[in-house]
């Protein structure tokens, strides 16, 4: 395993085990809210500390974006954090959540950590070198038909510029597919379509540390990312449509006739 990678494993299953000792005292957490439908708890806030000091006693030189504490520092080596990905889940006892810390070198996403407690699963990537869940290999589903393929996304929920134009990308997937999925982790949804869980997956308005690090599993397992209109804004607008080459295709053609200017990218 690469020398970073293995240091972001560390810090990825330090904080889930902190994470998942928590789940037993939910409601003894304070949760303060960061705007509507978006909650933060201590647990958050604990995590991405123990993330952060973790990366930062081997790379003291590494620059961080994390999402609960911002930016640090000043470097070609930047780490991208959600210490807790799928907070609305974890609040209120569902399992689906994850870990999630990526490395961006000059500008490429390197190395990857998605680690979900509850199920304990692993997955991670290295530019160049697949994707993995655990010891095991993966790759994206072979799956041809958009008419086959069971799809992933996000529904919107603490902003909503973009619903109309969303519910009806949804309408059209949910009568061209087998059927939508809304587990409630981006970051998992991402490792999941990585896995041949789904066929593929899409959403609207993500940060770059709900996506940094699942991207790399997805292309390092064979699949496509793009943003809706097929090109690579992803990281920068959040609007991401990702699943295996086939799949990635026909979903970019069921989502075009409903892109609005906010939605196409730059
Ligand atoms: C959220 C989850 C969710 C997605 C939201 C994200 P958080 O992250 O990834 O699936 O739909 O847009 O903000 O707030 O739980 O870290
Ligand atoms: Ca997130
Ligand atoms: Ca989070």
């Amino acid at each position: 395993m690469h020398p970073m990678l293995n240091i972001a494993v560390k810090a990825a299953r330090r904080a889930g085990n902190l994470i998942h000792r928590a789940t037993d005292k939910i409601d003894l957490l304070t949760v303060t809210k960061k705007s509507h439908a978006d909650f933060v708890s201590e647990v958050d806030r604990v995590a991405e500390q123990t993330i952060i000091e973790t990366l930062l006693e081997a790379y003291p030189d590494h620059a961080i974006l994390a999402e609960e504490s911002g930016t640090q520092g000043e470097s070609d080596y930047l780490w991208i954090i959600d210490p807790l990905d799928g907070t609305t889940n974890f609040l209120h006892g569902l399992p689906q959540f994850a870990v999630s810390i990526a490395l961006q070198h000059k500008g490429l996403i390197t190395q990857a950590v998605i680690y979900a407690p509850s199920s304990n699963e692993l997955f991670t990537a290295t530019r160049g070198r697949g994707a993995f869940l655990n010891d095991k290999r993966l790759r994206v589903t072979r799956r041809t038909q958009l008419s086959d393929s069971l799809i992933g996304t996000g529904f919107p929920y603490t902003r909503f510029e973009h619903l109309d134009a969303y519910m009806a990308i949804l309408k059209d997937l949910m009568q061209k597919s087998a059927g939508l999925r809304r587990p409630g982790s981006a970051a998992l949804d991402l490792a999941w379509t990585a896995a041949g869980r789904y066929d593929g997956f899409f959403e609207t308005g993500l940060k770059p540390w709900d996506i940094a690090a699942g991207c790399l599993l997805v292309t390092e397992a064979g699949g496509m990312v793009s943003d809706l209109s097929g090109n690579d804004t992803y990281l920068e607008t959040g609007h991401i449509c990702a699943g295996n080459p086939d799949i990635h295709l026909q979903m970019l053609r069921v989502i075009a006739p409903h892109l609005t200017a906010g939605l196409k990218g730059k």
